[in-house]
């Protein structure tokens, strides 16, 4: 049997501007990860369990679009395996779907990962980030890559598309707490709206995309430095931007009030919006009272994670 794991995901900065060449910082969570293990089998086929999703099916019986079967049939290829193996893919994930928390770019790159080194053929991070990025484009359309490369290489990336991955240096160890909508949002959509409003004024919607990217740089510095009052200030500014671009919604605005409230030093919405999770930066000691305030406040769940140097 071979096994692997890859970890959900937050962006801290620069959702939806990342889209449009912007930059955007993003940081692995490992508290929710998806998990796939392939076992050789004596039955045909290869045959795809994934309860999570209601999902119990062979390869063949998938259409070729879907982004399961198109990670198999692209990894067969790129191997140039004419031949199938027979083989049992179990797969399970602890991150909720459509949540802004890269439940289908994790799920991507853990089987990725488990079934080359089941075939034998390793593949490197880079590798493995190009095939995931392929899939990541039947989930979304027009992605922009930070999804599978933070996925991929489970590091904090400051990520511009196009541009060769670079890793961002966390200066201090900061606290985030992660707050569930329970309200799933397809990014798809989020993203395809905020490109009709940038095609009924480019030059209004440029210059709110180039003020999101001078936060991002802000907040790098910010982040290297250990600038926490600043760095939560950064976030209400991005969340505002965010909000003028239509993509938060009032489930999230309010999670973001009740943390701000609770004493963060600063929150915003998370990944595409619209529903999906919301983060607050917090000083460590009042991480569980902001969670419980989040959880009044209507959060379905709470993550509090610590982003390490
Ligand atoms: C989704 O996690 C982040 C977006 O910026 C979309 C993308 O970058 O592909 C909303």
């Amino acid at each position: 049997m071979t096994s692997a794991s890859a970890p959900g995901k937050i962006i801290l900065f620069g959702e939806h501007a990342v889209v449009y060449g912007q930059p955007a910082l993003a940081v692995p969570v490992t508290q929710v990860h998806a998990d796939v293990e392939i076992l050789d089998s004596s039955k045909n086929g290869i045959w795809i369990d994934a309860p999570d999703v209601d999902l119990h099916a062979e390869l063949n019986s998938l259409p070729s679009d879907h982004p399961l079967a198109a990670v198999i049939h692209n990894l067969l290829f790129f191997f140039s395996i004419d031949l199938f193996p027979n083989l049992r893919i179990n797969i399970s994930s602890t991150i909720p779907v459509a949540s802004g928390l890269g439940s289908g770019a994790a799920v991507s790159v853990a089987l990725i990962r488990t079934l080359s080194s089941h075939l034998d053929h390793p593949m490197t991070n880079e590798e493995i980030n190009v095939m995931a990025y392929e899939i990541e484009k039947i989930h979304h359309g027009t992605p922009s890559g930070i999804d599978n490369t933070v996925i991929a290489y489970a590091r904090p990336v400051y990520f511009v598309k196009g541009e060769p991955i670079e890793i961002f240096k966390v200066g201090k160890p900061f606290t985030i707490v992660i707050g569930d909508t329970g309200i799933s949002a397809l990014t798809k959509e989020s993203v395809g709206d905020v490109r009709k409003l940038w095609e009924s004024d480019k030059e209004r919607w440029e210059k709110i995309f180039d003020q999101i990217g001078e936060i991002v740089k802000n907040a790098k510095e910010k982040i290297e430095s250990g600038d926490w009052e600043e760095l939560g200030e950064l976030m209400n500014q991005n969340h505002a931007l965010l909000q003028e671009m239509t993509v938060s919604s009032p489930e999230l605005d309010q999670l973001v009030n009740a943390a701000r409230k609770a004493g963060a030093l600063g929150a915003k919405m998370s990944g595409g919006g619209r529903g999906g999770n919301m983060i607050a930066l917090v000083e460590p000691e009042i991480a569980e009272a902001v969670s419980s305030s989040l959880k009044e406040a209507g959060a379905k769940n709470t993550i509090i994670t610590m982003i390490h140097p």
